[in-house]
């Protein structure tokens, strides 16, 4: 170990568009700016568990940009206070917290920038509370990270969804058909909302506002008798009908989050289907929304994050997630972040612009 200050990195939870637009950031301003030395540890809390990480060099983090995915590789399930150790068929879990804190101590590292939505978050924040001097940035194509009002991303999942909506659109209007388009989300409609206003969906459903299968189908019927023989039906997969409950696709016990959502759709489209006598599909967009480049939004959103991450680190701020707030760049103590999904409030401006369109959420008819 030489004299430099050495920070880590390390990124947690689903990937997501603009992750190695953070790490670049934090490692380029580390090094160039303030003569740091940067490790990065490997799939995210695994990496700190088993103490596996690696060097991260100027020359390891240029041209990564507009790379998707995480250079680091990312964990959902390993978690220092609960990590899942399979014996034969079963998974008994440890607090393997104290091993990870000493790896901390042990390589000299003076603050850990940890990269994640709230799951990953809110390990951060426990340990912080155990003495790691620690700093979050957050992740996530969701945006419901609570006291930011944006998460990078989340621009990227929503220009992924729009552009396949508008390919759907053509179809649907040339078979006069029923198109459900099922976008990821988890349990807060933001993609959905957006995706859905920005593409013209015609009904949209989102976790926030239960629907009922009967006005989603009379207003369908209706679009028919004016002549619009198709309609586009965009629904996140956390939607749930009224007095029914969300479909969950895969229960993962070893994830701090272990309910996979998803199904929806074609639930929704056998429904709509049945009540309208309208041909119908279902296209779920899945992890595409995940894949790929960072757009530009969310390339300078990485960035300034990073960047402003090391700010902290070189004033000796610990504990706090670096956000944006009206705007303007933020940090908050971590340990009002992991408390639960930010969802979209039901007097969101943009609910009642989309609303003014002509959009259905499903609750009521125009
Ligand atoms: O949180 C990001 C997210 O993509 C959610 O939108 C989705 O519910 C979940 O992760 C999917 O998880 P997995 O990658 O484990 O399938």
């Amino acid at each position: 170990m030489g004299d430099k200050l050495r920070i880590a990195v390390l990124t947690g939870g689903g990937d997501c568009p603009g992750i190695n637009a953070v790490i670049r950031a934090v490692v380029k301003r580390a090094i160039m700016e303030l003569d740091m030395e940067v490790i990065g540890f490997e799939d995210g809390y695994q990496g700190l568990v088993q103490n596996r990480f690696r060097s991260l060099q100027y020359e390891d983090v240029s041209g990564i940009l507009t790379l998707g995915g995480t250079v680091l590789g990312t964990s959902k399930t390993a978690n220092p206070f609960r990590y899942p150790n399979k014996i034969g068929d079963e998974t008994v879990f440890q607090d393997l917290s104290k091993n990870s804190i000493e790896n901390i101590e042990a390589l000299g590292v003076e603050c850990l920038v940890v990269i994640g939505g709230d799951g990953t978050l809110g390990i951060a924040s426990r340990l912080y509370g155990e003495g790691v001097p620690i700093v979050g940035i957050p992740k996530t194509i969701d945006n419901d990270i609570r006291e930011t009002e944006t998460t990078f991303g989340f621009d990227t999942a929503v220009q992924i969804a729009s552009d396949g909506i508008d390919r759907l659109h053509t179809t649907a209007q040339s078979h006069h058909r029923i198109m459900i388009v099922e976008v990821m989300g988890h349990n807060a409609g933001w993609i959905a909302l957006h995706a859905g206003t920005a593409s013209g969906g015609d009904v949209i459903l989102i976790p926030e506002i239960p629907y009922d299968i009967e006005i989603v189908s009379e207003y369908v019927k209706q679009r028919n008798k004016r002549g619009k023989r198709f309609s586009i039906v965009v629904v996140a997969e956390g939607a749930k009908p009224l007095g029914g409950d969300v479909v969950v696709k895969r229960l993962v016990k070893e994830s701090l989050d272990p309910v996979r959502l998803g199904g929806i759709g074609f639930l929704l489209g056998e429904q709509v289907e049945r009540h309208t006598g309208l041909e119908t599909r279902t296209v779920v967009m899945g992890h595409l929304l995940r894949g790929g480049t960072p757009t530009a939004y969310d390339r300078v959103l990485a960035t300034q994050l990073g960047t402003r991450a090391v700010s902290l680190i070189r004033k000796g701020v610990f504990g706090r997630m670096v956000g944006i707030q009206k705007g303007s760049l933020v940090h908050i103590p971590l340990e009002k972040v992991a408390t639960g999904p930010k969802k979209v409030p039901l007097e969101h401006p943009l609910l009642g612009a989309s609303r003014a369109v002509g959009t259905c959420f499903g609750d009521k008819l125009l």
